[in-house]
């Protein structure tokens, strides 16, 4: 089914997503959101050859200015729930995704913007980007993770101080607050994002879904990171890629990485009607339950 609100372009094996809602600064509403989970759940795990995912914002003012403000009012304590935990899961099913997400921020990163950038696992930013998170402005607080990935990125007291006063931080004190991994001038956040990913695919690609997985256990209270490392380390030596990474150090040479190229590493077993809860089932066993 094609997507609406976004753009999806596999250009050798790197995906540009593209957040495609200009004329509203590329603000998140729900069809945005379900196609952002549709992508991450469904459409891109089988796909063994992608290496990587960016996402965008179309146009040169924003990433994204937050969430649709203009559906707030039918908004209320009973409807709510649903669409908040829907953002959780899209934003959970971004930063558990087994290869490098990249933000490629490209101006305004406000609110569920911030959000969605947080969610993924690196943060490249042009040096006009701005970054806030405004909800308290709104009489409400960040619903897509916002409280705790903030946190965890930048400190509670830059966090609490950007939820309490709603300002925006620039992107050069986003940088030394830890909030962005790189700066770049107008124009080559896509072309270092992708150098990353590239980067990165060069790596044994089991290992780097590890990573990924244990890194993410830290900050969850119902996983104990400390035995998903001892289990994932035991489970990559069973794999060629180890085998041939130790042998080429011994060889002097170049490790070429090749084997279990993600090949039925992600299996979602997807539930729409009641939206929770959403599991992933690794070769190495459960990996994610949201
Ligand atoms: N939801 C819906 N529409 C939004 C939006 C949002 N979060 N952010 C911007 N827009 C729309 C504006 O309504 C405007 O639409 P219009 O041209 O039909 O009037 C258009 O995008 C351009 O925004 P505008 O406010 O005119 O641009 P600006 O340069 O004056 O200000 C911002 C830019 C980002 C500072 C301002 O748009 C803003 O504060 N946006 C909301 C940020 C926010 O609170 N996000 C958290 C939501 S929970």
């Amino acid at each position: 089914m094609p997507y609406q609100t976004i753009l999806v372009e596999n250009q050798a094996g790197v995906v540009l997503v593209t957040l495609n809602r200009p004329q509203a600064l590329n603000a998140i509403n729900g069809l945005m959101m379900e196609e952002l989970l549709r992508l991450f759940r469904q459409d891109l795990p089988g796909q063994t050859d992608i290496k990587g995912v960016i996402l965008t914002g179309a146009g040169d003012r924003a990433f994204v200015a937050g969430a649709d403000i203009s559906e707030f009012l039918g908004f209320n304590q009973e409807n709510i729930e649903t669409f908040i935990r829907r953002g959780h899961q899209t934003f959970n099913a971004i930063e558990d995704f087994d290869r490098p997400v990249i933000a490629a921020i490209n101006g305004y990163a406000l609110g569920g913007g911030c959000e969605l950038a947080m969610a993924c696992h690196f943060r490249i930013a042009t040096r006009n980007s701005r970054f806030g998170q405004p909800e308290v402005n709104l009489g409400i607080i960040p619903g897509y993770g916002g409280t705790q990935r903030l946190v965890q990125l930048i400190g509670k007291s830059r966090g609490l101080d950007l939820l309490m006063t709603g300002d925006m931080i620039d992107a050069e004190t986003a940088e030394q607050w830890g909030l962005v991994n790189y700066l770049v001038e107008v124009g080559d956040e896509i072309i270092k994002a992708r150098e990353m990913i590239e980067k990165i695919a060069d790596k044994a690609p089991l290992a780097i879904s590890k990573i990924i997985s244990t890194v993410n256990a830290f900050y969850n209270k119902n996983k104990n990171g400390f035995e998903l490392e001892i289990a994932g380390f035991a489970a990559l030596t069973d794999t060629n890629d180890f085998k041939e990474g130790s042998k080429a150090f011994l060889e002097k040479r170049k490790a070429i990485f090749k084997e279990n190229k993600f090949q039925g590493s992600v299996t979602p077993w997807i539930n729409f009607s009641n939206a929770l809860p959403l599991c992933y089932f690794s070769r190495f066993g459960i990996e994610t339950c949201h």
